[in-house]
């Protein structure tokens, strides 16, 4: 039941001929491509996407401002997404049934959402259910995960999240049920739930390698937020010494840091909340104030860029970029549109048709909270 992708078709035209090509040229049979399909294609592009090809993007956003765009396409019939797979997932899940969505390059997945399937979910549902009423635990999905496990939630009265509503869809869930299960990323749905309120000893987190989630059953039947041992590798590199570091040099600066960062890294920062929340921090702090930012390298340093009159900054020593997103590059961009346009269309995302039903209830379930 896992997603499926058409493959590339044999007359699709090859790669090699875009791998190597010159950037000028690549640009230029990217623009051909859009002024010829002018309103009937949509490329839609994360914020972490690098310079080169997120200036191609006809609109841009954080996963739920993009989940939202998809659904509202009324113009377009094909949707290129300059992201990673579950978000073009999204968008073929949410967006009119006669839009094909593509992704540039197949292999630009999440390493977060690689970190829980449908086999593990549902047998970690089955063994919560030895132990704790599961009708009375609503599923609740970070848009980071596979179409398979937004199905799950829909089927099971759950939800999908971004870093954007976590906290919202939390009070959802709490309001219909007295607990949750989160999946894939512990740290946002740790961070969210402490900010609600929720008491550390009634989360508990769930290794979906060990037996009971390496739980007790009094744990389980204790806890009101069961965290699924998933993280970004990205957000995971930012630590606490990182915090403190900049504070010693600069003293007015302001740590501004993603939800998915540790809870370490949340408690020692100033300021928390999604891409799209930290783009809006950055653009209205006034002339002249100072940041330190925890989230994806180019997204920090394109704001770095955008804002000479405040000194933005990245937050780790390291080189934190999401590597996949960045696998989207500009021959990728540029073999995928010309295939577009000759009518040998490769890097399809189609989501089944069972799996896009449920996954889109729980998208809509998310999508109409206020
Ligand atoms: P947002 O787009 O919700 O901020 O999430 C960040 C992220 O890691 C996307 O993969
Ligand atoms: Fe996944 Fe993290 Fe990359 Fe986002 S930044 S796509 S969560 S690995």
């Amino acid at each position: 039941m896992s997603a499926t992708t058409t493959a590339v078709a044999a007359e699709s035209l090859p790669f090699e001929e875009f791998r190597n090509a010159p950037d000028a040229d690549l640009n230029a049979r990217i623009e051909a491509v859009r002024r010829e399909l002018g309103p009937s294609l949509l490329i839609l592009g994360h914020h972490y996407q690098q310079d080169e090809v997120i200036r191609f993007a006809d609109l841009r956003g954080d996963s739920l401002k993009l989940s939202q765009l998809a659904a509202a396409s009324t113009d377009c019939r094909s949707i290129v997404f300059c992201g990673v797979h579950f978000m073009a997932e999204t968008a073929d899940i949410l967006s009119r049934d006669e839009v094909a969505v593509y992704l540039p390059d197949m292999t630009a997945g999440c390493s977060m959402a690689d970190m829980a399937d449908l086999d593990s979910v549902e047998a970690a549902w089955a063994d919560l259910a030895e132990v704790i009423d599961v009708e009375d635990v609503t599923p609740v999905t970070y848009i980071n995960s596979t179409a398979e496990l937004k199905a799950f939630c829909g089927r099971h009265g759950g939800i999908v999240c971004t870093s954007s509503n976590a906290r919202q869809v939390l009070d959802w869930a709490f309001a219909r049920r007295k607990r949750a299960l989160f999946f894939p990323d512990q740290h946002l749905g740790r961070n969210t739930a402490r900010a609600m309120g929720i008491p550390l000893d009634q989360m508990t987190v769930w290794d979906p390698r060990r037996e009971l989630g390496g739980n007790s059953p009094k744990a389980v039947e204790q806890s009101r937020v069961i965290l699924w041992r998933g993280h970004c590798s990205v957000h995971q590199m930012f630590k606490p010494a990182h915090v403190a570091q900049f504070r010693e040099r600069d003293p007015e600066v302001r740590v501004l840091v993603h939800p998915e960062c540790s809870m370490e890294v949340v408690d020692a920062a100033d300021v928390v909340g999604s891409t799209e929340f930290i783009l809006k921090t950055i653009e209205q702090a006034p002339a002249g104030s100072s940041w330190a930012v925890g989230t994806e390298l180019h997204l920090v340093n394109r704001l770095a860029a955008a804002h000479p009159d405040k000194k933005v900054q990245f937050l780790s020593p390291m080189v934190c970029m999401c590597s996949t997103m960045y696998r989207i590059d500009l021959p990728h961009l540029a073999w995928c549109l010309e295939n577009l346009s000759r009518g040998t269309p490769a890097n399809r995302v189609s989501v089944p048709e069972d799996v896009k039903r449920w996954g889109r209830e729980s998208l809509r379930r998310m999508l109409e909270l206020k």
